[in-house]
């Protein structure tokens, strides 16, 4: 069957309006089938489930502090490691001392709330379609009869710049456009950073990454706002179901209060304990293609609580969308063959906007143990 990717295949459900109304029982297209669901703190251990729904409640990912990379050459080259590691190891780390101010962190977060929390018409003048997702939404993919994720969120573009169209971004709060202007600058900023740490992490020329992803001017760049309504019934549903991010590298600022991000780590869910001003990083599909799975995207979800909403700020760092992305040639080895073929980042990003969010099986579909491609 053809999908028209024009229009959204049912009608649009608003999360937030729905929590707001006072409902106490979920509609059915949130339930989600039993071995997917959060598994509650009191049966960890006991219950008879899956490997995957343990929770693990001691574990945090790890903390790079980027202060340290200006320090003595000892704590550079401890810095290093101990990102290589993370890279290898969890795909995911939180940075401190990154460089991005504290107040801009929080005005960021602000003026999203303050979006969010408008009359439901402000929001509908930004609905958002599924054939370029810029804008106001509440669900991804466009198959019809889908479970759905207890989310809305806003998504925009912000590189390159000839794709950020502020008009399209909300003007109410008055301050959001000049604030995303500069946070998204700033992040933009810390990315570059990453990369370059990444590349010589890797072995490769400390501009290898940048240049792969299309160099400064051309990286792609998109914010999701995601906000998480409070949930009657948190046990029966996800915030956002498991998946690896398509992209690059994604930059997080999650919400100062409230938790909700689980890592898997070994088969078990981790709950990501953030520090005061810190960005969670998380490695892609993208740089698990370019590294040869030396580093490697790692899957992740949501969950929701009856007590709180919850905000995040996901900016995601991409290569430029026209370009070939495939392992780095110095990476491949007769030990180490390609894992994966070209594609592009376009390409590659398609499937996700028409299936919706499958764990990792859009990035392992591509490869097998048997494969390979040079
Ligand atoms: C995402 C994501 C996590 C969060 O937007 O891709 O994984 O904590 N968000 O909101
Ligand atoms: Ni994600």
């Amino acid at each position: 069957m053809v999908m028209d990717c024009q229009t959204w295949p049912e009608p649009v459900i608003r999360v937030q309006a729905l929590a707001e109304s006072g409902l106490t029982t979920i509609p059915e297209c949130f339930i989600k089938p039993l071995s997917q669901r959060p598994t509650s703190l009191n049966n960890n251990n006991t219950s008879p489930n899956s490997p995957q729904q343990h929770q693990n409640n001691d574990l945090n990912i790890p903390t790079i502090d980027l202060g340290r990379l200006s320090g003595c050459p000892a704590d550079r080259e401890d810095t290093l490691r101990r990102m290589a590691e993370a890279c290898q190891e969890w795909g995911f780390f939180q940075v401190v001392n990154h460089g991005v101010r504290p107040e801009l962190m929080r005005s960021a977060r602000a003026v999203w709330r303050e979006f969010f929390h408008q009359a439901p018409e402000a929001k509908e003048a930004f609905a958002n379609s599924p054939a370029t997702y810029e804008g106001y939404g509440s669900r991804l993919g466009v198959k019809k009869g889908a479970i759905l994720d207890w989310s809305d969120y806003f998504f925009l573009h912000y590189m390159p710049a000839s794709l950020r169209k502020q008009a399209k971004w909300p003007n109410v709060p008055q301050s959001l456009r000049e604030v995303i202007d500069e946070y998204g600058s700033e992040v933009v900023k810390l990315g570059g950073r990453l990369l370059k740490i990444m590349s010589t992490n890797l072995g490769l020329k400390e501009d290898y990454l940048m240049n792969a992803f299309g160099g400064e001017d051309e990286v792609g760049g998109c914010l999701r706002v995601n906000f998480y309504p409070k949930c009657p019934q948190p046990d029966l549903t996800l915030g956002i179901s498991p998946h690896s991010d398509p992209g690059g590298m994604t930059i997080l600022l999650p919400d100062d209060h409230v938790s909700g991000l689980q890592v898997l780590k070994a088969n078990e869910w981790v709950t990501v304990k953030p520090l005061p001003n810190a960005f969670i990083i998380n490695i892609g599909d993208q740089i698990q293609i370019m590294s040869n799975e030396i580093y490697k995207s790692v899957e992740h979800k949501v969950v929701v609580n009856s007590n709180n909403d919850r905000v995040s700020l996901a900016f995601f760092y991409n290569p430029k969308g026209n370009l070939v992305i495939e392992p780095a040639e110095e990476l491949v080895t007769e030990e180490m063959p390609a894992l994966y073929p070209p594609m592009t980042f376009d390409q590659y990003r398609l499937f996700i906007r028409t299936k919706g969010l499958c764990g990792k099986a859009q990035v392992q579909s591509m490869t097998s143990p048997k494969n390979s491609y040079n």
